[in-house]
């Protein structure tokens, strides 16, 4: 449940392939695998067993006609071990689930009749008596213990436990996710194939606005050394993303990933100084590369 949880915790712009390539076991820790196995085993188990048994019963119900009709067949028909007397552990069965005799079933049977289906009034199975007494027995114990005494965590103190280590999940996963980039940690990339992503970027969905090079146009001119919002790379990153809807800038977060933001963020600061032809008249105030570098450092 924990590795879904953090699934759907994850940024909306998580490529899908990082959520989809784990396998549906994967998101299981290895205790939860284990149990998973356990109960598969547990079903097959109870599968092979119910039909084994009903063989069984077929085979005793021969076995009773045989030895009603001919008892000498019995031995060559390979039944003769199931109307042996009853071995110990069938007595312990029969104590344990109290059952009545087949023979002995016409001394139950109620007279309800279902169309056909008839009810017995059997006993309550001892085991079951047995397991119900204990479990009562067990109440006061786990009342005290769990709601009285200091021992035990409140279901409100396990939440807020469950939610500390969730997070505490969810933080670790990002971390190990290259597109965990936002304003705070983004650095100005200035490899090739970065660039060259954003530039493609850009041409496909900013140059409308803002100039094949961009030189501006309805947004403002990008190559120069005026910026409205700043023109860090964590500033130019954070405009991209958040936008400024009232002046016609979307925001990109919901159809970029973060990595594309700061390959195309990367890419504008890589125009700088172009002086693209006719450049759009400066707007906003100066930004200097100096200045940033000396409050980075
Ligand atoms: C629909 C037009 C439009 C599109 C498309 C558009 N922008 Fe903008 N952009 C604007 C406008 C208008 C502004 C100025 C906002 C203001 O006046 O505050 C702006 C401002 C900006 C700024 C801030 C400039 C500054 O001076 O601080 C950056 C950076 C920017 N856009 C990057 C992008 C990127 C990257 C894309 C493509 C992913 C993009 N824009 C797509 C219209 C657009």
């Amino acid at each position: 449940m924990k590795g879904l949880s953090i699934n759907l915790l994850l940024d909306a712009t998580t490529p899908l392939a990082d959520v989809t390539a784990a396998g549906p076991l994967s998101g299981m820790s290895v205790l939860e695998q284990l149990l998973f196995s356990l109960i598969l085993i547990v079903i097959l188990g109870g599968g092979l067993a119910i039909i084994n048994l009903s063989s069984t019963m077929v085979r005793l119900q021969q076995a009773r006609l045989l030895a009603e009709t001919n008892p000498e067949l019995i031995k060559e028909a390979g039944l003769e071990n199931l109307i042996k007397p009853t071995p110990w552990w069938q007595e312990l069965y029969r104590r344990f689930t109290d059952t009545v005799p087949v023979e002995k079933e016409a001394d139950i049977m109620l007279d309800h009749n279902y169309d056909g289906v008839r009810e017995l009034d059997n006993n309550l199975p001892p085991w079951w008596k047995g397991v119900f007494y204990l479990s009562i027995a067990f109440a006061p114990f786990y009342l005290y213990f769990n709601h009285f005494s200091e021992n035990a965590a409140s279901s409100q103190e396990r939440y807020v436990m469950e939610m500390e280590e969730a997070e505490d999940e969810v933080k670790a996963f990002l971390a190990t996710q290259k597109n965990a980039i936002d304003e705070s940690n983004v650095t100005l990339l200035a490899d090739a194939d970065a660039l060259v992503n954003g530039g493609l970027i850009y041409k496909t969905k900013c140059a409308v606005c803002h100039g094949q090079a961009g030189e501006g146009g309805i947004g403002p001119n990008l190559t120069d050394a005026y910026w409205l919002h700043g023109g860090s790379i964590a500033d130019v990153f954070r405009t991209i993303k958040q936008g400024v809807p009232e002046k016609g800038m979307i925001a990109w977060k919901n159809d970029l990933r973060p990595r594309d933001m700061q390959e195309v963020a990367s890419f504008i600061k890589s125009m700088a100084g172009s002086n693209p032809p006719n450049g759009k008249e400066p707007q906003g105030e100066l930004y200097t590369e100096a200045a940033e570098d000396q409050a980075s450092k």
